[in-house]
């Protein structure tokens, strides 16, 4: 693992034919590093998958640029409106005149509270609406854990590809180009690490609930599980563990109230 001691984009990473992943390190001084991914389905209406980090602006628009002429950009897929995830939505909407953003009701008030987007740009699904694009048939799901009301994943159904959000991210000790160079243990200590973080109300969910969440989640056996905070992983049962041994028995110890406001401020 490399340790990261200042945003670094990394390069694009293939996941299937249409899915490319556009992985991103934030450092977290003391705790480690956090990747910060955008997605990129390719295809007839190519669909980018959240923003990045303004503060690596350039960085992020070249390796899109790489990937596609942003001309053919066609969807900008939120997954919510958290500064991490929109960071270069501006830029990228100007700099591809046919891309719209798929959000919800929810994610389009955000942004026009917070004056980000277009709102004569926007697709707004409905609860429960399958975004058929390209010959994909993208499920929205609402993941497990998240940090935003509007937070909206999905599984497509083609590739077998879930998009988790914020959800089964982790701080890890530095960056990895696969998720099978982080051993075990950090995995399970960086994974309780952010989900406190992210979503500290898991400390006091039903057992049961948090139960049935991960079990329709492994029922849909993706083959690829895109977080927006994780290397793409391959296997869901590994972090749905994670997550089912960590939480419904309590309050967790794994996090001080000092580790969520340092993470808390360096997102902010
Ligand atoms: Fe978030
Ligand atoms: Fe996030």
């Amino acid at each position: 693992m490399t340790p990261i001691t200042e945003p670094v984009h990394l390069d694009a990473r293939h996941i299937t034919d249409a899915w490319t992943a556009l992985p991103s390190w934030l450092p977290v001084p003391g705790l480690g590093a956090l990747p910060i991914n955008a997605f990129l389905l390719k295809g007839r209406e190519p669909v980018l998958v959240d923003t990045g980090l303004a503060a690596l602006s350039d960085a992020m628009v070249d390796r899109l640029s790489a990937e596609i002429d942003l001309v053919d950009l066609r969807w900008i897929w939120l997954s919510h409106t958290d500064a991490d995830h929109i960071g270069n939505l501006d830029r990228i909407l100007s700099l591809a005149p046919n891309a719209s953003v798929v959000t919800n009701f929810l994610g389009a008030g955000k942004m026009g509270m917070m004056g980000k987007g277009n709102p004569e740009r926007l697709r707004l699904l409905e609860p429960g609406e399958v975004f058929e694009v390209g010959g994909h048939r993208l499920h929205q799901v609402k993941p497990p854990y998240y940090d935003a009301p509007e937070t909206m994943g999905f599984f497509d159904e083609a590739d077998r590809v879930l998009f988790a959000a914020d959800a089964f991210g982790a701080l890890l000790p530095g960056s990895v180009d696969t998720i099978e160079e982080v051993p075990e243990e950090s995995l399970r200590e960086g994974l309780v690490a952010w989900s406190s973080v992210d979503a500290p109300w898991l400390a006091q969910i039903d057992r049961g609930s948090l139960g049935r969440m991960l079990r329709a989640l492994d029922a849909l056996e993706p083959a690829h599980v895109l977080s927006g905070h994780l290397p793409v992983a391959h296997r869901l049962d590994t972090l749905t563990e994670i997550v089912r041994g960590a939480y419904g028995r309590g309050t967790t110890a794994a996090v001080t109230p000092e580790t969520a406001v340092q993470v808390e401020a360096i997102l902010a």
